[in-house]
C-alpha cells in the first residue's frame, strides 16, 4: 500500500526526528504476534523473547503466573496466548495500560490487568511464576543511549543508581512463589552475577541463560 504524498513526508519527519520506526507504524512483532506500540509504551524487543522461550517449559494451562511491569503485555500477553494459563499483569504508567489493554483484545486474550506500583503492591495470591522485565537501565547511563531509546519512556528504563532496584523489589515476592515455583526475569548483559546473588540471598537456586547473540539476559530462580 502507497501512502499518500502528505502522510509520507509526515512519517520521514517523525522518523529524521529521531522517533522509533516502530512508533510510527503504530505495531510491531513480538514471539510471531502483534503489538500495538506508540508514545508513552516501550518497544517490545527481540532480547525478550529469550525470557518467553526460558519460561514456556515450566508452565502449563492450569499454572497461575504473575508478570510484573508488563507495559505492551509482550510477556503477559505472549504466555496467555500459547500456554491459556492464568495470567495477572501489574502496570504503573496509564499510558502503558492502554496499549496493554488493546494488545490483550488484539490478540484475543483474556488477562487480569492491575494498575499499581510494584513498590506499593501486595499480590492477592501465590504463584507458579512470576515473570518480569523490569525497567533495568542505571539512572546515569540512560542519557548516553541512542535517540530512539530516548524516545521511550523514562520509566520503562530507569532501574535506578545501579539498575538493580526492580529486582531487589521483586525478590521481596518470594512468598508469593508456590513451593516449586519460579521467579524469571530479564536482565541487563552484564547483572547476571548481581541478580543471581539477590535471588540467591532471597532463597532461590537461580540459573543464568544467555540470548542469541550469547549475553547473558535471564536469571531463573526455583523456590525448592
Ligand atoms: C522495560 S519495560 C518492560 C515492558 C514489557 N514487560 C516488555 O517486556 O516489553 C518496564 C515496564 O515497567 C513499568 N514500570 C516502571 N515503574 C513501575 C512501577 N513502579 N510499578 C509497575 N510498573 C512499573 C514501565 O511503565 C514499563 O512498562
Amino acid at each position: 500500500m502507497t501512502l499518500p504524498k502528505e502522510k509520507r513526508e509526515q512519517a520521514v519527519k517523525r522518523r529524521l526526528s529521531g522517533e522509533p520506526l516502530q512508533y510510527i507504524l503504530g505495531e510491531w512483532e513480538f514471539y510471531g504476534l502483534p503489538f500495538l506500540v506508540g508514545e508513552g509504551v516501550l518497544i517490545p524487543r527481540p532480547d525478550t523473547e529469550t525470557l518467553i522461550d526460558a519460561v514456556l517449559p515450566l508452565i502449563n494451562k492450569d499454572s497461575a503466573v504473575l508478570d510484573l511491569c508488563s507495559g505492551s503485555g509482550a510477556v503477559a500477553v505472549t504466555l496467555k496466548k500459547l500456554k491459556n494459563c492464568t495470567v495477572t499483569a501489574l502496570e504503573k504508567s496509564p499510558d502503558a495500560l492502554k496499549y496493554l489493554t488493546k494488545n490483550a483484545a488484539l490478540n484475543n486474550t483474556d488477562i487480569d490487568i492491575i494498575e499499581g506500583d510494584i513498590f506499593d503492591f501486595s499480590p492477592p495470591q501465590k504463584y507458579d511464576l512470576i515473570v518480569s522485565n523490569p525497567p533495568y537501565i542505571k539512572t546515569e547511563d540512560i542519557k548516553t543511549l541512542q535517540k530512539e531509546v530516548q524516545k521511550e519512556p523514562f520509566m520503562a528504563l530507569d532501574g535506578g543508581a545501579d539498575g538493580l532496584m526492580f529486582y531487589r523489589k521483586i525478590a521481596q515476592f518470594v512468598p508469593y512463589l508456590k513451593t516449586g515455583g519460579a521467579m524469571a526475569v530479564e536482565i541487563g548483559y552484564d547483572m547476571a552475577k548481581e541478580v543471581a546473588g539477590i535471588f540467591e540471598k532471597a532463597g532461590l537456586r537461580c540459573k543464568i541463560l544467555k540470548d542469541l547473540p550469547g549475553n547473558d539476559r535471564v536469571v531463573i530462580g526455583t523456590l525448592l
